[in-house]
């Protein structure tokens, strides 16, 4: 919503906020200590964005002068307001992140992560996986061979030379494969495997230099904690990796740790001063930094420093049904609907039953559905006003027949395609995913929360954590009265949902056109379910 500082005079009296009305919002919530009706929150309305008659007046203006732009290149600011707004430009873009680390390390958590994080912020991101181009090849090989190669431990020892070369060759190929990618239009390819000497990282900085505009940074995670690796350890030998078909749990076990070991013979930590490097030590205990530079190098350093592997769960619920969705309006700043009140009086019981005495908090929007949603949650509240929902603009207040009649165009502009839609004087749904990068920030600092938000919100939160494509994320369904609990595993996330008795309006306008609204099923989401993959699906020669 725009910034109330820089108001136009006004032509009528239009309401101003003052500190007095900011306080009877507090005070208004303050008194109310009871089990009774969650208290109405009588602020002053906005004068611009949600339901703004300002801007609706400032529209109506628009409307009269629309004359030629004089200008050949209009500003980039109002290019596509109320239209469909392309997508940012991040051809230069070309990175490779390499990661650098002993077996069992996390470092296939740390690419999977990454690549889900720029994913969501819309830049072209792949993991080039060593280890699934050594099974695919190795696969190929024994299908017309017959013979099934040894991948035990022996194999990854640096005294086998063939396989040793074998290794290197396969690190190599798989670096070439990734720089076809960014040529072909990529923009961070990741290039998951050990790394782990001076020798082949100069090899691989030297061949990504040859690429005007590539760079390559190294990504080391180095991991002393026990358990960490412990868990790892039990991740690999139990999640159906083909290395270890044939054997038992603890020859696997065994296996693997011999393998760590002829990892260690060689192993070299990055001390290469000119090398560009992130160190992360105990995922997110301590960070170390060399020659990192540039936007999207600092944002991928950044988000790396955040991360932890504590076990948590992120719970995610809508507000409780408004009067506005009762009336079928969007936006707005409406209370909740005696229903939505009963729904924030039973949603204590079930937080409660399902993390017991275990620390929450809990995360509103500035609007007073979330705020009443949370009222009787007895757990640490923040507030975020980029937790406010998508930004309807002139569309504030109304029905969606409403809109198919004021703005057919729009209307129509937002059914075809409707993540890159722009509400006039309001948001797309890619505008509401950029200001919620500080969410994403903090929530992966956090342990457990409860972020009680808006239907779009949610929609662009759940598609980070599910790694949902963005044609996809405006029609994921986060119905009302509804507690999404995520929970966050080596390869994405586990969902349990839980809908309490309190019935609600159905607020979800499927595609249309569509014969039957097609729901994104999680499996159909490359990433989106706890699974690691072990073998990669193209080949080169
Ligand atoms: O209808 C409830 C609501 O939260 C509106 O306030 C908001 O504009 C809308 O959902 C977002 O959903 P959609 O993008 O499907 O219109």
């Amino acid at each position: 919503m725009a910034a109330a500082n820089s108001r136009p005079e006004s032509p009528t009296s239009t309401p101003t906020l003052s500190h007095r009305d900011l306080v009877h919002v507090d005070a208004a919530l303050e008194m109310h200590t009871g089990d009774g009706p969650v208290p109405a929150i009588n602020a002053p309305p906005a004068l611009f964005g949600a339901g703004g008659p300002m801007l609706k007046r400032f529209d109506q203006s628009a409307a009269s002068s629309k004359m030629p732009s004089q200008s050949a290149t209009p500003p980039i600011s109002v290019v596509g307001i109320g239209n469909k707004v392309a997508k940012p430009d991040y051809s230069e873009a070309k990175i490779v992140v390499a990661t650098v680390g002993l077996p069992a390390r996390g470092k296939s958590y740390l690419s999977n992560k990454l690549m889900r994080y720029l994913k969501w912020l819309e830049y072209d991101v792949k993991v080039f996986n060593v280890g699934q181009l050594r099974r695919s090849r190795a696969r190929q090989r024994a299908m017309t061979s017959g013979q099934r190669e040894d991948h035990t431990a022996e194999y990854f020892s640096h005294s086998n030379e063939q396989a040793t070369r074998l290794r290197d060759k396969l690190a190599e190929d798989s670096l070439e494969m990734l720089i076809q990618w960014l040529k072909d239009g990529g923009n961070v390819g990741i290039h998951d495997a050990t790394n782990s000497t001076h020798n082949r990282r100069e090899k691989m900085k030297q061949r990504v230099a040859r690429e005007k505009g590539f760079t390559v940074i190294f990504l080391e995670s180095i991991c002393d904690d026990p358990a960490i690796i412990a868990a790892n350890v039990a991740l690999k030998v139990s999640s159906g990796d083909p290395d270890y078909k044939d054997m038992s749990p603890d020859q696997a076990k065994a296996d693997f740790l011999r393998r760590i070991r002829a990892y260690e013979q060689v192993y070299e930590t990055i001390t290469e001063p000119h090398l560009s490097y992130l160190k992360i030590i105990n995922v997110g205990n301590q960070v170390v930094m060399n020659h990192i530079r540039g936007y999207l190098q600092s944002r991928i350093a950044f988000y790396l420093m955040n991360l932890h592997l504590k076990p948590r769960s992120i719970f995610m619920s809508r507000h409780g049904e408004s009067q506005y969705n009762v009336e079928g309006k969007i936006g707005g700043d409406a209370p909740l609907s005696e229903r939505g009140q009963a729904y924030a009086k039973s949603l204590p019981g079930l937080i409660k039953d399902n993390i017991g005495d275990a620390p929450l908090t809990v995360w509103t929007s500035t609007l007073q559905r979330t705020i009443q949603t949370a009222h009787f949650l007895p757990y640490t509240k923040l507030t975020w006003k980029s937790l406010d929902e998508l930004d309807a603009g002139v569309c504030d207040g109304m029905t969606y027949e409403e809109i198919e009649q004021a703005y057919p165009e729009d209307f129509a502009n937002r059914d075809e395609d409707k993540f890159n839609y722009r509400y006039r004087g309001g948001e797309s749904y890619r505008d509401v995913v950029v200001r919620l990068e500080s969410v994403i920030m903090e929530s992966e600092r956090q342990e457990n929360i409860l972020i009680i938000g808006h239907q779009a919100i949610l929609r662009c939160l759940y598609a980070y954590f599910h790694n949902f494509p963005q044609a996809d994320l405006p029609y994921i369904k986060i119905p009302l009265h509804t507690v999404i609990k995520l929970t966050p595993k080596a390869y994405g996330c586990d969902e349990e949902r839980y809908t309490l008795p309190i019935d609600a309006v159905d607020t979800h306008r499927p595609k249309p056109k569509a014969a039957v609204a097609k729901q994104p099923q999680l499996d159909e989401v490359p990433g989106s379910t706890a699974k690691r993959q072990y073998y990669v699906e193209e080949e080169t020669a």
